[in-house]
């Protein structure tokens, strides 16, 4: 058993800051289940948002914010995760992350780029591969602080709570059982502080930008353990991936359309006009409905996204991985349009937490996309989630450091070790794979951009299946990576129609033909599992 002061889930912007900030304060597990740069952070393109120039004020963020949320953001979070940015944008140039910059009047500027639903330019970046700068400087941080141990190769499982420990105290969270892929076994960590920051669950979706790590641990953990999980019907689908055979996750950046990109239908012609006064740079809700709209009613395969207004010295300057990416499948983005398809791109709900990150359950904590703090409402603003993964560390940590030390009676406790009977190894590897595929598609068919109530139901229908056989395999078998992100998948799917069926309107990303329009009345959609 591990025992250690903070635990933290995910190795992404959320658990690497929050990690490096509280090793002052005693020692720090972070637990990842491939590489540490095997995250969400990494594959961030487009950067990250935040009030830097004297055209912008943090006024006009929180107006855009809330614009793009649709009624349900928390002002107040909002407003506080705005004007907590830019220090936490200090704080990553101090960890030596290279923003781009620009000469004015003989003097170095940060360069801004635009992206959808902002009114000024705002977002910082580093060329196209903005999160895997992040995420380099951050890892590299952590790996030197003699605080920080790294657990590689260890899946989280389970959390552990009193009450499942029969224990006659107040409930909390005590820890994790993990496997240690590597050595095939599974270990307990014990810790009074654990902090979730998996990320999303874009892997439920057969089209997603998102990497194969994106299979919503952290939310399916909660969940099992009693946690409350808000508004996860509100998943965010980024209206331009490559339409290519061979690359289906690869982001096309709004950072294009922020340079002016144009989106044009099969037929070579503009079509944003019809749809947003805004065009191409409308919320990313209202661009993904309209090119679904565009597909379904032409029948095409993708739209295309016409970047020829710039030299292909630009392009490579400006966006080099996305250029060469391009280049590589075949297109030139400097001589034709790029063919772009919309995919699942961003969990807008997940565990439900305060400002600081806590969650309904004592001990548990939740940072970055796996969270739902009141920020991104009903549609997350785009470059907003690096920002909020940054400020939320950093509050948590803060938090934690005021509680120190904390109330010590349950830190005797020790984890029984892992019983699981004599679990075979599993014989139908094709089961597990089949049902991968099936939860995946099934999502995208009739749980996607547009929804409907007959869809919601055949997908509650075949879900409630799904997860029988996926626990019944979970019970019955030695698990595996594959299996536990299975086991997650299952239940963060269920989530997510579950919720959807009970937002009766359409709101933001939620779009339903049953019920097109907006209820006068507000409200969160939360779950719990008593
Ligand atoms: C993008 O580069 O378009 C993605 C930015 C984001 O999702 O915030």
């Amino acid at each position: 058993m591990h025992r250690t002061d903070f635990l933290v889930i995910g190795s992404g912007i959320a658990g690497l800051s929050f990690a490096l900030k509280v090793a002052q304060l005693g020692s720090v597990a972070v637990v990842t289940k491939r590489q540490g740069i095997d995250s969400n952070t990494a594959w961030a393109q487009g950067g990250i948002s935040c009030v830097t120039d004297e055209e912008d004020s943090f006024d006009l963020h929180v107006a855009d914010t809330l614009d793009a949320g649709v009624g349900l953001c928390d002002e107040s979070v909002v407003r506080t995760i705005v004007s907590e940015g830019p220090e936490r944008i200090q704080e990553l140039i101090d960890y030596g992350v290279d923003f781009d910059h620009h000469e004015v009047d003989g003097e170095q500027v940060i360069s801004l780029g635009r992206e959808g639903g902002h009114s000024v330019r705002r977002i910082l970046h580093s060329r196209d591969t903005t999160g895997r700068e992040i995420e380099k400087k951050l890892l590299a941080a952590a790996r030197a602080e003699p605080k920080i141990t790294l657990f590689e190769h260890h899946y989280a499982i389970d959390l552990i709570t009193t009450s499942k420990l029969g224990l006659a105290t107040e409930n909390r969270c005590v820890g994790i059982y993990a496997l240690d892929e590597k050595e095939g076994e599974v270990v307990n960590f014990r810790s009074d502080r654990v902090v979730l920051a998996t990320g999303g669950s874009g892997k439920v979706y057969l089209y997603t930008s998102n990497p194969d790590v994106a299979t919503g641990d952290g939310v399916a953990m909660a969940w099992r353990a009693g946690v409350e999980v808000e508004n996860m019907e509100f998943i965010q689908f980024h209206p331009t991936v490559l339409y290519h055979p061979k690359e289906t996750s690869f982001l096309i950046s709004e950072a294009l359309r922020g340079e002016g990109g144009v989106l044009l239908g099969d037929d070579g012609e503009p079509f944003m006009s019809k749809y947003d006064e805004r065009n191409d740079l409308a919320p990313r809700d209202i661009v993904a409905r309209a090119i679904d709209t565009e597909m379904k009613r032409t029948g095409s395969r993708c739209v295309f996204l016409d970047m020829r207004h710039h030299s292909k010295a630009f392009l490579e300057d400006r966006f080099p991985n996305i250029f060469q990416t391009c280049v590589d499948h075949g297109v030139d983005p400097s001589k034709e349009p790029i063919p772009v398809v919309p995919a699942a791109h961003y969990q807008c709900g997940g565990v439900n937490t305060d400002i600081n990150g806590m969650t309904s359950l004592k001990g548990l904590y939740a940072i970055g996309e796996v969270a739902c703090t009141g920020l991104h409402g009903a549609n997350r603003l785009a470059s907003n989630s690096l920002l909020e993964g940054a400020v939320l560390a950093h509050r948590a940590a803060e938090y934690l450091k005021a509680k120190m030390p904390v109330d010590r009676t349950v830190s005797d406790i020790d984890l029984p070790k892992w019983q699981r009977g004599d679990a075979e190894d599993v014989d139908e590897l094709v089961v597990i794979y089949h049902n991968w595929d099936e939860i995946r598609r099934l999502m995208w068919d009739y749980v996607s951009i547009v929804r409907t109530d007959k869809r919601l139901q055949r997908a509650a229908t075949r879900l409630a299946n799904l997860k029988r056989e996926v626990h019944e395999f979970y019970w019955n078998f030695k698990i595996t990576g594959d299996l536990l992100e299975l086991r997650n998948l299952v239940d963060v799917a269920g989530l997510i129609v579950e919720s959807a069926r009970l937002r009766q309107e359409s709101r933001g990303l939620h779009y339903t033909l049953d019920h097109p329009d907006k209820l006068t009345e507000l409200r969160d959609t939360i779950l719990t599992r008593y």
